[in-house]
């Protein structure tokens, strides 16, 4: 018999962001048992939850949740009540060169814990009013802003790459899990993230990490996109926030309120950079390189986070100047989680360790 309060699902734990929401959970809800069900591609990371591995109330399954017998079994060997699912792919030039990866993860993936969870809760009764399908997405799914305006909770889907459109297509599903069987659901959609545990293919871990090692730093087009950075711990938050408080069925937009131009926010991080690295001022500025567009690049995205703010009482926490520095010196601090990563060495930790559940 457990003694836990509520078995809570999180799917893609492993990742950037999943893992500090395992993190937050792990250390807010002794009382909660949290399970962490990643399938540890390329972007999972076990060294990113170090800190809470040998916490009683934090197990690990690996798993892909692209195999639907699994998941099933999975439900039916555990009585989880929620699920935050994160697990996806998540790089957007990845999808350019390989669609079909996100199609399996994002929307055949996101179907099966659909499936899951709806034979789990509504197979003979009511759902429980704790019972929480929660899916985390993306402010990408909105497609492309102008100069001016900014995505609402009603704006329109226009989705433009693969991964945007793989993304969209999982929101639809999730909705249509609630309006066609009921499903207890809620959907958040985020704007850019940044800080620690980034992998360093996004572009301001990439930056540093080529700036640590005196490589070129490599800008799209003329760095004239616009990106809404919002600090990772502040999304973790609003995840929480969302998922005890936020309404069955609706939807809620997350973002920082931080616009940055590509290149203004590179300029930004070669200052910073110049002052930890004591180096002359314009040194690390000297690295940009601009390189050739990515295909279908939208221009702009910006939130309007008021729903949140207002109904849910969120807002975010730090501004980018600091979060920015923040994130610098964690970069500086633990070169070797980089390391490991451009080496491979992590894959094989991996390797070692688990087998398939
Ligand atoms: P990430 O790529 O860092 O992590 C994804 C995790 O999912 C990894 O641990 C990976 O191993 C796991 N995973 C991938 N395929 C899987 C599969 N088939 N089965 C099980 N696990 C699998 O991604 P992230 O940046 O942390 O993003 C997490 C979620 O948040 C995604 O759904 C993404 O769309 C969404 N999101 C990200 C951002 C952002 O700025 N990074 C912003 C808004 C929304
Ligand atoms: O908006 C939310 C999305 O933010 C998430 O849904 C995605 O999972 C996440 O990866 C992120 O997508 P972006 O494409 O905006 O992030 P990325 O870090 O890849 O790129 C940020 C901007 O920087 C974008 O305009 C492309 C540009 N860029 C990116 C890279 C990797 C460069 O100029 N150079 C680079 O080397």
């Amino acid at each position: 018999m457990s003694t836990f309060k509520r078995n809570i699902l999180i799917t893609g734990g492993a990742g950037f962001i999943g893992s500090h929401v395992v993190r937050l959970f792990v250390n807010k809800y002794p009382d909660y048992k949290i399970f962490n069900l990643d399938k540890l591609t390329y972007a999972g990371n076990l060294a990113n939850l170090r800190d809470i591995e040998k916490n009683a109330n934090y197990e690990f399954v690996k798993g892909d949740i692209v195999d639907g017998n699994f998941i099933q079994q999975l439900f039916s060997s555990n009585h989880f009540d929620g699920v935050i699912h994160l697990a996806a792919e998540s790089h957007v030039d990845r999808s350019i060169s390989n669609p079909m990866e996100f199609i399996m993860t994002n929307v055949v993936g996101t179907v099966n814990l659909l499936n899951a969870a709806k034979s789990s809760w509504l197979s003979d009764s009511q759902p429980l009013n704790s019972n929480r399908f929660y899916h985390i997405s993306t402010d990408e799914v909105y497609g492309s802003l102008g100069k001016s305006g900014f995505f609402t909770e009603e704006t329109k889907y226009d989705p433009h790459s693969p991964y945007s459109a793989s993304k969209a297509s999982s929101d639809h599903l999730v909705r249509a899990y609630a309006d066609t069987f009921g499903l207890p659901v809620v959907i958040s959609n985020c704007s850019n993230n940044y800080g620690p545990y980034h992998f360093p293919e996004k572009l301001i871990p990439l930056a540093i990490n080529n700036i640590i090692h005196n490589k070129p730093i490599p800008v799209y087009g003329k760095g004239e996109n616009i990106r809404d950075w919002l600090y990772v711990e502040d999304h973790a938050r609003a995840i929480d926030v969302i998922f005890h408080k936020g309404k069955k069925g609706e939807t809620y937009n997350i973002g920082g309120h931080n616009e940055w131009t590509n290149i203004d926010l590179i300029h930004l991080l070669c200052k910073i950079s110049d002052k930890k690295l004591n180096r002359e001022a314009g040194a690390t500025a000297k690295l940009i390189t601009f390189v050739k567009d990515r295909a279908g690049h939208d221009l702009r995205y910006a939130i309007d986070s008021s729903k949140i703010q207002r109904e849910l009482g969120w807002k975010p926490s730090l501004q980018f100047e600091e979060g920015l520095e923040k994130t610098v010196d964690w970069y500086l601090a633990n070169q070797s989680w980089t390391n490991n990563i451009t080496s491979g060495d992590y894959l094989k930790y991996y390797e070692a360790q688990y087998i398939h559940r």
